[in-house]
């Protein structure tokens, strides 16, 4: 049973985060997303919130399961019994970060491999925060989240407003 797990702040998820998490479910067994909650940023929907939005958008894929999970990764990993961490690469400027995140996560627990897959090419713009942005702004981000995020976002982040 090969258990991936996708970890990230998913503040909100977008569809480039659904595009991974399907893309993991043909080649593992299980996909457990795994939503940060002790970020020292200030999230804009709640950990229980992002939670929310990541099932409800994979209702019904039985590969697919969600929990919180603070503290250091590897001891997550090691808590759900395996080795195995997905991550996205969408362009090349993410790969210092991710580079360095894998390296250091081998450091702290020789076991565990990151595995990075890409998202559909024309998923390879969008961010959580550039999805913000452009609600925060009144721009139209239909097409970038789900219609459920959306709608959450309309009612956490009423166009116009500040996010400080
Ligand atoms: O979506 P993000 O914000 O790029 O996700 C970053 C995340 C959650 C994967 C990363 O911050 C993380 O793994 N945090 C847990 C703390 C940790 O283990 N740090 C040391 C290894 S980098």
């Amino acid at each position: 049973m090969k258990i991936a797990v996708y970890p990230g702040s998913f503040d909100p998820m977008t569809n480039g985060h659904s595009d991974l998490i399907s893309r993991s479910c043909h080649i593992f067994d299980r996909v457990l997303v795994a939503v940060l909650c002790n970020t020292e940023k200030a999230p804009l929907f709640t950990v229980d919130e992002r939670i929310e939005m990541i099932r409800s958008a994979f209702d019904g894929e039985r590969k697919v399961t969600v929990k919180a999970f603070s503290g250091l990764l590897v001891d997550f990993l090691r808590a759900e019994g395996t080795n195995i961490v997905v991550r996205g690469l969408r362009v090349v400027s993410d790969f210092e970060y991710e580079f360095q995140m894998a390296l250091m996560n081998r450091h702290l627990d020789p076991e565990v491999e990151t595995v990075f897959l890409t998202p559909k090419e024309e998923l390879s713009y969008l961010s959580s925060r550039l999805v913000k942005e452009v609600h925060r702004l009144g721009g139209d981000v239909s097409g970038l989240v789900p219609p459920m995020v959306r709608e959450a976002l309309v009612r956490k982040l009423p166009r116009g407003a500040s996010t400080g």
